[in-house]
């Protein structure tokens, strides 16, 4: 970690070169912005995942973000109240926490965030552009199709990349039941929305799922059908019976027969290469020579 920190810090000393100005920061927040927090945060006043970011500079002390920005949950634990208070409005998700980056980093982040109700500075916000078409997204059934196929990994990522599956559960229809490793995404699209799952999922702020896809981005429209997908999912959340316990009793049953059968498997190998190893053919054959020579 200290190594990759140093080798960033230098990497961006060689670009910065000597002449470490406040334009050369805010382009670096800019990019910091978008590889870190745009898939939660707008910087409008528009919620996505988290709250829409204009004007924080003003609402906060710029202590008080750095703290929060590197370890949301400490200040939560801690009981400072503004912390308290937004987590509480937003307590299905706790935000990462981005210890990793420097004061340098999060206050050049902190500076492409447009103030107040898009005044003067907010026209010039770079990262402002992010925009969502405010109708609703229609989607058909051949998008969600497509998308429960690919979430089931029966249909390919076209840059691979795992299936949402081996780490997701859902509850529908009678797709087997998931991986454990993260969150049951049945109703996410009902708390998240299009705009906050299709962020999550085309640049995932988590970084196992992060991992996962890394240089595998998904397409516009992979993650257009996994979005269809879990809409539908969601929409029909009500009708469907909870497979998540069913499917930890699957997998431990699973796990247990396996492990049965996989014994099975090896003592019968086992067996048989004894009975019919090819020394011991030739052993008895011998024994039956010493056999006739002795009778
Ligand atoms: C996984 C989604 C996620 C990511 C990524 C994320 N945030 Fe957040 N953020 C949230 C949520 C959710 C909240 C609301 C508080 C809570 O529930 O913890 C929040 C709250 C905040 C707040 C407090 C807002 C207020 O009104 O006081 C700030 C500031 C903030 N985030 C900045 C950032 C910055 C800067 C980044 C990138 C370095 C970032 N966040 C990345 C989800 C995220
Ligand atoms: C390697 C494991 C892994 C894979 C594969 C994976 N994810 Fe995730 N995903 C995670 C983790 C970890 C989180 C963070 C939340 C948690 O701890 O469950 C997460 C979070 C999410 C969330 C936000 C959940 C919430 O309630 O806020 C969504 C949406 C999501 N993933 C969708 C997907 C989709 C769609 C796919 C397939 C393209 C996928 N994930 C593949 C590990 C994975």
């Amino acid at each position: 970690m200290r190594i990759l920190k140093v080798l960033g810090i230098s990497a961006g000393f060689m670009l910065a070169g000597p002449f470490v100005n406040q334009n050369v920061m805010a382009q670096d927040g800019e990019a910091l912005y978008k590889a870190n927090c745009a898939s939660c945060h707008k910087t409008t006043s528009k919620r996505l995942v988290g709250p829409g970011l204009e004007g924080i500079n003003e609402k906060r002390s710029e202590e008080w973000l750095i703290n929060w920005i590197k370890d949301p949950m400490k200040m939560v634990n801690a009981g400072d109240k503004e912390a308290v208070a937004i987590f509480e409005e937003y307590n299905q998700i706790p935000m990462t926490a981005f210890g990793f980056l420097s004061d340098a980093e999060i206050k050049a982040i902190l500076s492409v965030i447009p103030g107040k109700a898009g005044a003067e500075s907010g026209a010039e916000g770079a990262v402002a552009a992010v925009e969502e078409p405010e109708v609703p997204i229609e989607y058909t059934e051949e998008d969600a199709l497509a998308g429960r196929l690919l979430f089931e990994g029966k249909k390919k990522f076209v840059k691979g990349g795992p299936s949402c599956l081996s780490c997701h559960h859902v509850s529908f229809d009678d797709i087997i039941s998931g991986g454990l490793l993260a969150k049951d995404l049945t109703n996410v699209h009902g708390r998240l929305g299009d705009a906050g799952v299709s962020s999550i999922v085309s640049a995932p702020p988590f970084p196992a799922m992060a991992d996962a896809y890394k240089n595998k981005t998904l397409t516009d429209d992979e993650v257009f059908q996994l979005t269809a997908f879990l809409k539908t999912v969601n929409e029909n959340s009500g009708t469907q019976a909870d497979t998540s316990q069913l499917g930890m009793f699957q997998m431990i049953g699973g796990g247990f027969i396996g492990l049965l059968l996989w014994l099975l498997i090896i003592y019968a190998t086992y067996n048989n290469r004894k009975k019919e190893s090819v020394k011991e053919d030739i052993f008895k054959r011998q024994l039956k020579g010493n056999d006739s020579v002795n009778s």
